[in-house]
C-alpha cells in the first residue's frame, strides 16, 4: 500500500510528502455504551488509513483517494465543504481543529485504506484520526493532546458526517497499543491497558457483508431513546440508572424506550463482569457475556439482522465460547472468542452454511490487537 500511495503522491503532486497510518477498531464488549456515559473495551486492529500528506502553501486542500478513484480540492473556510461523503471527515477534522483555536493550512494528500467500509470497524474512524494526527503533527508541533485529537473526529462525525457516535471509535484508532486493549470509563474518560492474549483462545470477526451505514440511520434514534430515558429519570446519562430506577418509570415511557435503556442497564453490569473474569483468565465467563450482549442487542436494542443473527446461532452450535454482533450493529461483523482448536473448523462451517443461506461467504478476520494512530515507519 505505501508504494502505491507514495508513487501516486509523486504523480499528482511532485515529491514526497510524509506518511501517516491509524487503525481501525473492534471491541471486546459494551456496545453502545460510550454515548450513554458507559465503559467500553476497544482494542486498535492492523488493517488502516494510510496518507501521504505534504503542506502546500496554498489556502486549498487537494486530496485524492485511491480506494475510491477521485481527487477533490476544497478551502478551509465553513462555506468550502465539499459535497463527496469521504472528503467531508477530512474536511471536518480540519474544521474542528480550527474551531478549537489550532493551525491547519493548505496541503495536499493521497490516501487509501484496507480497513473493510461499512463492516463496522470503524474505517471512518480511522480516516478521521488519521488526518488529525498528521495535521497535528504537521501544523501544531503536537500540541493538540491525544484525547482532544479522538474528540475532534467525533465532533467531524456529529457535525459534517450527521453520525451522533460516542467517543469509542476514535478513541481506541488514536490510543491502541499493541497485545493491548483498552478499558475506557466514557464519563470520566480514565482509562487502563489491558493486555490481551490468551494462551488458549482467539478472537475472529465474521464480516457478514451487509453493509452497515450509521448516517441517517436508526442509529441516531437508538441514542434519542436512552436521552429520553435519561431525562425521564432526571439524570445526566444512563450510566447512573439502574433497573430498579427504570422500573419505576416503566408506565411513563413507551415500550420501545424501555427495552433500549435496560440492555444498556445490562450491558454497563456485563462489561464490569467481564473485567472481573479477564483477571481471572475465565474465558469461559467472557463468552457467556458476550453472548449475553448478541441477545441484548438483537432483542431490546434491535440493532441485529437477520445475517447477524444466524452467524450467532451457527457460532453457538459450534461450540464458539462467544459470539456478538460488533459496533454498531445493523450489519457488518461478528466478534467471535474461540478456542484455538475450534478456529478452523469453526471457520470452515461458517463459511459453508452462510454461504448456503445467502448465497456468499462471510469474510474472516483474526484479530490482531495493534498500535494506534503515529507517523509510519518501517
Ligand atoms: C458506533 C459508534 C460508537 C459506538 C458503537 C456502538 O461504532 O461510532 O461510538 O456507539 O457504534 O457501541
Amino acid at each position: 500500500m505505501k508504494e502505491k500511495i507514495t508513487q501516486e503522491f509523486a504523480d499528482r503532486f511532485g515529491g514526497e510528502g510524509t506518511l501517516y497510518v491509524s487503525p481501525g477498531r473492534f471491541n471486546l464488549i459494551g456496545e453502545h455504551t460510550d454515548y450513554n456515559g458507559g465503559f467500553v473495551f476497544p482494542g486498535a486492529i492492523d488493517k488502516f488509513i494510510m496518507a501521504d500528506i505534504r503542506p502546500n502553501g496554498l489556502d486549498v486542500v487537494r486530496v485524492y483517494s485511491i480506494d475510491i478513484d477521485e481527487e477533490t480540492a476544497f478551502g478551509l473556510n465553513e462555506e468550502d465543504a465539499p459535497k463527496q461523503s469521504w472528503a467531508r471527515y477530512i474536511f471536518g477534522v480540519c474544521r474542528e481543529i480550527i474551531k478549537r483555536g489550532g493551525v491547519v493550512k493548505g496541503f495536499d494528500a493521497v490516501f487509501a485504506g484496507n480497513v473493510p467500509l461499512g463492516a463496522g470497524l470503524s474505517s471512518s474512524a480511522a480516516l478521521e484520526s488519521c488526518f488529525a494526527f498528521a495535521l497535528n503533527d504537521m501544523f501544531n508541533d503536537n500540541t493538540i493532546d491525544k484525547f482532544e485529537l479522538a474528540r475532534i473526529g467525533q465532533s467531524t462525525e456529529h457535525n459534517y458526517c450527521g453520525v451522533n457516535c460516542g467517543i469509542m471509535d476514535q478513541f481506541a484508532s488514536v490510543m491502541g497499543q499493541k497485545g493491548k486493549l483498552m478499558r475506557l470509563d466514557c464519563r470520566s474518560m480514565e482509562f487502563e491497558y489491558f493486555p490481551f492474549a490468551p494462551k488458549d483462545y482467539e478472537l475472529v470477526l465474521v464480516d457478514s457483508r451487509v453493509k452497515h451505514e450509521l448516517a441517517d440511520s436508526p442509529y441516531n434514534k437508538r441514542r434519542q431513546s436512552c436521552e429520553r430515558v435519561a431525562k425521564r429519570l432526571g439524570i445526566e446519562t444512563l450510566r447512573d440508572a439502574t433497573m430498579e430506577m427504570l422500573n419505576s418509570v416503566k408506565t411513563d415511557i413507551t415500550a420501545e424506550d424501555y427495552f433500549r435503556a435496560k440492555f444498556v442497564i445490562e450491558e454497563k453490569d456485563r462489561v464490569l463482569a467481564v473485567c472481573d473474569a479477564l483477571m481471572k483468565d475465565d474465558y469461559e465467563t467472557v463468552g457467556k457475556k458476550m453472548y449475553e450482549t448478541h441477545e441484548g442487542l438483537s432483542k431490546d436494542y434491535e440493532v441485529s439482522c437477520e445475517e447477524l443473527d444466524y452467524l450467532n446461532e451457527v457460532a453457538k452450535e459450534c461450540g464458539v465460547t462467544g459470539s456478538r454482533i460488533m459496533g454498531g450493529g445493523f450489519g457488518g461483523c461478528t466478534v467471535n472468542l474461540v478456542k484455538k482448536d475450534l478456529v478452523e473448523p469453526f471457520i470452515a462451517t461458517v463459511k459453508e452454511k452462510f454461504n448456503a443461506k445467502y448465497g456468499h461467504e462471510p469474510r474472516i478476520y483474526p484479530v490482531i490487537v495493534s498500535d494506534g494512530s503515529r507517523r509510519y515507519e518501517e
